[in-house]
C-alpha cells in the first residue's frame, strides 16, 4: 500500500488502510478511544470504518453538526467536557472522521486536553484527504475570522481511504479539487501539466497532493518561511470567504480559495512574476475545470480581512504568490490599488 513519511508519522493511502490501523491500534494499546464524526460521516463513514475494524465498536463516538459552524469554541467546550466526563486520560486516542472541520476541531482538542492527548486523522473529503488531514494545523474560528485559534501539532498517523469519496456530493469534491490546483501550482509544474493535460485517478491525485504538502511541511513545521507558499490564493481567499459568511452567502472553502488564486495570479502578472501567457493558461485551466463564484459584495470590505491576515504585518499586505508555473514566492507587499485591478479582472472572467 502505498505510504509516505511525515514530520513524525505516516501517512498510508488506499483501500487497505484498515491493515495499518489495526496494526497502529494493537501496537500503542490506547486506554480509551473516541472518535469524531459529523452527523454525515457518522451516518455515511462510521459504518465501514466499525465494520472493518470491529475493534472500534465499543469507542465512545462524538456527533457534530456538519459544517463550519461545529469550528467554533462552544463546540470545542463540548468536546473537552465529554472527554473530562468519559475521564479520558493521557492515553486516550481521538479519532478524527471526517472533513477538515472535523481534522481542524478534532486536532486542535485533542493538542489542548491535558496538554495534549493523541489523535490520528481519517479524512473523509477530498480536500481533507489531499491537504487538511496533513501538516498539523488545527484550530476554531472566532466570531467570523477563520482559524483565529489553534495549534500546529502533528497527528500520530494518518490513513486515507479514497472510498469515502464516493458519498462526496460534487461541490465538495471541486471544492478539494481546488486545493490540488493550488499544490500543484506553486511547486510542481509537472503535476501541473498532467492535472490539467490528463485524468488522474483519485489515489493518484491524492498521493502526490500529500507528498507535495508533506515536503513543504517538513521543512517548515511552523510556517517561519517557506511553508507560506500554501497560502497561495489565502490572502484573497479567506478575506473572501471571511466577509460572503459574514454576509450569509453559501461559500465554501475551496470555491473562496480558487477565486483567490485567480485574482492573486493577476497580481504576479502585474508584477511581472508571470506573462501573459501563463496568466492565460492558469485562468483557463481553472474556468475548464471550476465553475468561478460571483464575488456578491462590496469588494472594499475585504480590506479589513487582508489587514487582519496573519500574513500581514502592521498596514502591511503580504502574499506569497506564484512566480512562474510551479514555483512561487512569500513576503511580498502588495498596495490596495493593485488588488482592486485583480479583483476588476476576476469580475471581468465572470461575464
Ligand atoms: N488544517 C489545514 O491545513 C486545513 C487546510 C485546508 C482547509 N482546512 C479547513 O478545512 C475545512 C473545510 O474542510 P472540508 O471541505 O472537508 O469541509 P467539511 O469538513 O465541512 O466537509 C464538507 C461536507 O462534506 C460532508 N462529508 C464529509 N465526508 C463525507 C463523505 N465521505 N460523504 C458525504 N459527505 C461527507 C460533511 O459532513 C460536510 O457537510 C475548513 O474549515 C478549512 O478552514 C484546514
Amino acid at each position: 500500500m502505498p505510504s509516505t513519511r511525515s514530520i513524525t508519522h505516516n501517512i498510508f493511502i488506499g483501500k487497505n488502510v484498515y491493515s495499518s490501523l489495526s496494526d497502529f491500534l494493537k501496537k500503542e494499546k490506547y486506554s480509551r478511544v473516541y472518535i469524531l464524526c459529523d452527523e454525515n460521516t457518522m451516518r455515511l463513514c462510521l459504518p465501514n470504518l466499525v465494520l472493518n475494524m470491529p475493534d472500534l465498536a465499543s469507542a465512545e463516538i462524538m456527533e457534530l453538526e456538519s459544517g463550519e459552524v461545529s469550528k467554533s469554541p462552544e463546540v470545542a467546550i463540548n468536546i473537552w467536557r465529554t472527554l473530562i466526563e468519559s475521564n479520558a486520560d493521557k492515553q486516550s486516542l481521538l479519532i478524527n472522521l471526517g472533513g477538515g472541520v472535523v481534522s481542524d476541531i478534532g486536532g486542535f482538542c485533542a493538542s489542548t486536553y491535558k496538554r495534549g492527548i493523541d489523535f490520528i486523522n481519517l479524512p473523509t473529503t477530498l480536500l481533507a484527504m489531499a491537504d487538511a488531514s496533513v501538516g498539523g494545523k488545527n484550530g476554531i474560528n472566532i466570531n467570523d475570522v477563520k482559524n483565529c485559534v489553534g495549534t500546529i501539532t502533528q497527528p500520530r498517523a494518518i490513513f486515507i481511504n479514497p472510498y469515502f469519496l464516493k458519498t462526496l456530493d460534487k461541490r465538495h469534491y471541486y471544492n478539494g479539487l481546488a486545493e490540488i490546483y493550488k499544490l500543484a501550482l506553486i511547486s510542481d509544474k509537472s503535476f501541473w501539466k498532467k492535472l490539467t493535460g490528463e485524468s488522474l485517478d483519485e489515489e493518484t491525485l491524492i498521493l502526490k497532493s500529500v507528498s507535495i504538502k508533506n515536503k513543504i511541511v517538513k521543512a517548515d513545521p511552523f510556517e517561519n518561511g517557506q511553508r507560506k507558499i500554501l497560502n497561495f490564493g489565502h490572502t484573497i481567499g479567506h478575506a473572501i470567504e471571511s466577509a460572503m459568511l459574514k454576509e450569509g452567502y453559501d461559500l465554501l472553502h475551496g470555491e473562496a480559495v480558487l477565486s483567490g488564486m485567480i485574482i492573486e495570479s493577476h497580481i504576479s502578472f502585474q508584477l511581472k512574476m508571470i506573462n501573459k501567457k501563463q496568466l492565460d493558461e492558469i485562468l483557463k485551466a481553472f474556468k475548464e475545470t471550476f465553475t468561478l463564484k460571483a464575488l456578491n459584495i462590496d469588494t472594499t470590505l475585504l480590506m479589513p480581512y487582508l489587514l487582519n491576515d496573519k500574513k500581514s504585518s502592521g498596514n502591511k499586505i503580504l502574499f506569497a504568490l506564484v512566480n512562474g508555473i510551479g514555483s512561487c514566492k512569500i513576503n511580498i507587499e502588495v498596495k490596495a490599488p493593485m488588488i482592486g485591478k485583480a479583483i476588476d479582472y476576476y469580475t471581468r472572467q465572470l461575464k
